[in-house]
């Protein structure tokens, strides 16, 4: 009799156990559903729904805004569009006749006033930064600045076949240049409490990039100090944002045709300029934006379901560019059998 009421107890809390441990999962389970439907929906609004922050609200009007590598693709396009909105433009590069060109086109479009200075970002000479700073205190009052100057590797490469100089050129440009020239502005838009520093990153910064190990490398450097600089700045008035891409018609991704997932220079900085503040793609990381809508979509989708440093992903990666390689080698073959 006793046996057979301690084994009516043990199997009433066996099924209280086995049914709270159901409950336990099923909340657990509709908690994470609830996060991505809650994310899903964020990201759709941002992309699609809600407007970006004025940027009158960081730059007044008739102020100046700088553009590094201005004079092609998406950073001549950031220099067109901005100066459509009323700001003066220094446009800095690398071939002068390319810029005092561009300088041209936008006062006779817009009618702002321009400056330009050519250097070479991957000689890093100290002359030069002296040079931009004498520009900038001349121009006075810079309240957008545009870290837009880039360079990956002229195609996919191994690392241990990459040269020292392309290696190093990478380096000197994206992450150097970007630090020396943002050095140069920040204490006056402190000073002014106001601004908006605008850094342009790549899906390679946020996906292990096998064959552009270098240049994926500084542009996850440029993730972490972007959004380590907009915490720093935020205080003090000034709004700092990465400015997330995947591919864009340029001479950089060396595709001419635009399509769904890629973008004209023009309809990325339409995105990005229209979409201050937002996350769009990038819902959760501080002070970074995704604004092109087939690259948000993407972004947000390998970040909720795959994760951006998952293996599966990384090795894909890999494959796509192993095959890209094989493809400009056999370009550069055909190329050199014709001269
Ligand atoms: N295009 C894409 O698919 C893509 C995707 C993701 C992120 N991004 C990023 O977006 C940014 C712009 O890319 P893009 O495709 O527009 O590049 P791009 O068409 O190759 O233009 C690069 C610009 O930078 C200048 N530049 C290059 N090397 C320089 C140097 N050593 N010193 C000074 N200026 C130099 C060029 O000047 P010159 O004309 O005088 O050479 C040009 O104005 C880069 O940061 C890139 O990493 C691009």
């Amino acid at each position: 009799m006793a046996d057979k009421i301690a084994s009516a107890l043990g199997s009433d809390s066996n099924d209280y156990y086995a049914s709270a441990t159901t409950q336990t999962f099923a909340f657990i389970g509709l908690l994470w559903l609830s996060l991505k439907i809650f994310s899903f929906w964020r990201m759709i609004a941002s992309l699609f729904i809600l407007p970006g922050a004025s940027l009158s609200k960081f730059a007044s009007k008739g102020s100046w805004a700088v553009i590094t590598g201005a004079s092609d693709g998406i950073g001549k396009e950031y220099a067109l569009q901005l100066a459509s909105k009323g700001y003066n433009i220094l446009l800095v590069s690398r071939t002068q006749s390319k810029l005092l060109e561009l300088a041209r086109e936008i006062k006779e479009k817009y009618n702002v006033e321009t400056r330009n200075m050519a250097m070479d970002f991957a000689a890093n000479r100290d002359k030069d930064y002296t040079a931009l700073k004498k520009v900038i205190d001349e121009v006075g009052d810079i309240s957008i600045l545009v870290n837009n100057v880039g360079l990956s590797h002229a195609m996919p490469v191994p690392f241990a076949e990459t040269s020292e100089q392309e290696m190093l050129d990478i380096i000197t440009i994206n992450c150097t240049g970007t630090l020396r020239v943002t050095q140069l502005l920040v204490p006056g838009m402190i000073q002014r409490k106001k601004g908006l520093i605008l850094t342009m990153a790549s899906f390679g910064g946020i996906m292990p990039t096998p064959l552009l190990a270098t240049y994926s490398g500084s542009k996850a450097f440029l993730q972490q100090w972007s959004t380590a600089l907009a915490s720093e700045l935020q205080p003090h008035g000034i709004k700092v944002q990465l400015v997330q891409s995947y591919l864009v018609t340029s001479a950089m991704s060396k595709i001419r045709r635009s399509s769904l997932l890629v973008p004209t220079p023009k309809q990325f900085v339409r995105a990005a300029l229209g979409k201050i503040g937002r996350s769009g793609g990038a819902q959760g990381i501080m002070a970074t934006s995704t604004p092109y809508w087939a690259h948000g979509i993407m972004h947000w989708a390998i970040a909720t379901f795959v994760g951006t440093m998952n293996g599966v992903v990384v090795s894909v990666n890999r494959k796509m560019h192993e095959d890209i390689r094989k493809r400009a080698l056999r370009k550069a073959e055909r190329d050199a059998k014709k001269q």
